[in-house]
């Protein structure tokens, strides 16, 4: 294991921390921590686990992230992914600001101290959100690099003061990171998130097993920025082997490439990949605080600097649909 390239990875017990470990261990040259509050479950598709290992740790609590930090002597990339959702975050402000930012910064400074000279800093990749931009820009044109964040919630707010800290560490040297801001990942596998986008997800995942799912707005021409899981992992490792000084030292953040759809592209590509059966497992049951949410977050955008950095982009919505549906035959095969 210590010719391999460790990677931290936080929130290993959620979505998209399992996925990316699983990811990386295809390659023989990582060697992966997982961790969550409890020890995480070992990720789908993963057998061999000689490279991987499972620790459980409260962020919050500052002798875990030591314990954490000091399992490895050279770490090669920190993946920053545990957190409060955006619905749990406005619901539960104070814990927000006890995990998505305390736990966090603590986090930080205590990779800021990692030592591991003549080999470079650990990459660190924040996951942040694009709940960070918010009307007018949202509601008024095109998400650019040059658009200001200006978020409406809790969530984005504390995601905005972690990147605003991000920049300012990255340009004293004290770490070597990107804060990427995701667009909502859709199809989220199991249990709903306690985010305002969840539906976005349930929208099929909940009528492939046979359930109803709600869908909290009526327009179908509202729009939404997402993107699969496939091409936000393929993205994760691109970043993680991004150069440096490909930006700016003290601007560090990337809006990560999402496609635009609108609801009435997510009920056609759900008709033609899951069937018109299924249709009416889907009712309609508007919830005000949830449209607030969404309709505060980018509709259309341009994305410049994910593209500088040699990202990935989804076709359509159609695609991501059937990726998600022949994941379920290969996870029931
Ligand atoms: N999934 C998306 O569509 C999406 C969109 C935008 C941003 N993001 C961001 O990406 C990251 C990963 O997303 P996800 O969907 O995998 O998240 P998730 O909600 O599935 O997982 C987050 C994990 O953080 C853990 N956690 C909470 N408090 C903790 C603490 N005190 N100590 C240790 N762990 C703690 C939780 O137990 C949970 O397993 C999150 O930071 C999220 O804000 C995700």
């Amino acid at each position: 294991m210590s010719n391999t390239n460790a990677v931290l990875i936080t929130g290993g017990a959620g979505f998209l921390g399992p996925m990316l470990a699983a990811r990386l261990l295809q390659d023989a040259s990582y060697n992966v921590v997982l961790t969550d509050l409890q020890i995480p479950p070992q990720p789908n598709g993963v057998t061999k686990t000689t490279n991987l290992e499972r620790v459980a740790a409260d962020l919050t609590i500052p002798t875990d992230i030591d314990r954490l930090i000091s399992l490895r002597s050279q770490w090669h990339a920190i993946f920053l992914f545990h957190g409060i959702m955006s619905v749990g975050c406005e619901e539960n402000p104070s814990l927000s600001t006890k995990v998505n930012l305390g736990a966090t910064q603590s986090l930080l400074v205590a990779i800021s101290t990692i030592s591991q000279n003549p080999r470079p800093k650990p990459r660190v990749v924040y996951a942040s959100t694009q709940a960070v931009y918010g009307p007018p820009y949202t509601t008024n044109g095109t998400i650019t690099d040059d658009t200001p964040a200006a978020p409406v919630g809790v969530y984005g707010t504390h995601k905005l003061i972690m990147e605003a800290h991000i920049n300012d560490m990255n340009r004293r040297g004290l770490i070597d990171a990107f804060s990427i801001r995701l667009p909502t990942v859709v199809v989220r596998p199991g249990a709903p998130s306690r985010s305002a986008a969840a539906f976005l997800s349930g929208m099929i995942r909940e009528p492939m097993a046979g359930l109803e799912c709600v869908v909290p707005i009526e327009d179908r021409s509202a729009r939404q920025v997402i993107c699969s899981p496939r091409v936000m992992i393929e993205n994760f490792v691109r970043v993680m082997r991004a150069p440096s000084n490909a930006m700016p030292e003290h601007l560090r953040a990337v809006y990560m490439p999402g496609i635009s759809v609108t609801l009435g592209d997510m009920y056609d590509a759900f008709e033609q990949v899951c069937g018109q059966d299924r249709l009416k497992l889907l009712k309609t049951e508007k919830d005000a605080e949830a449209e607030r949410l969404l309709n505060s977050w980018p509709q259309t955008a341009e994305f410049g600097n994910a593209m500088k950095l040699g990202l990935v982009f989804d076709e359509n919505c159609v695609q991501i649909y059937r990726e998600y549906v022949d994941s379920l035959s290969v996870s029931t095969s």
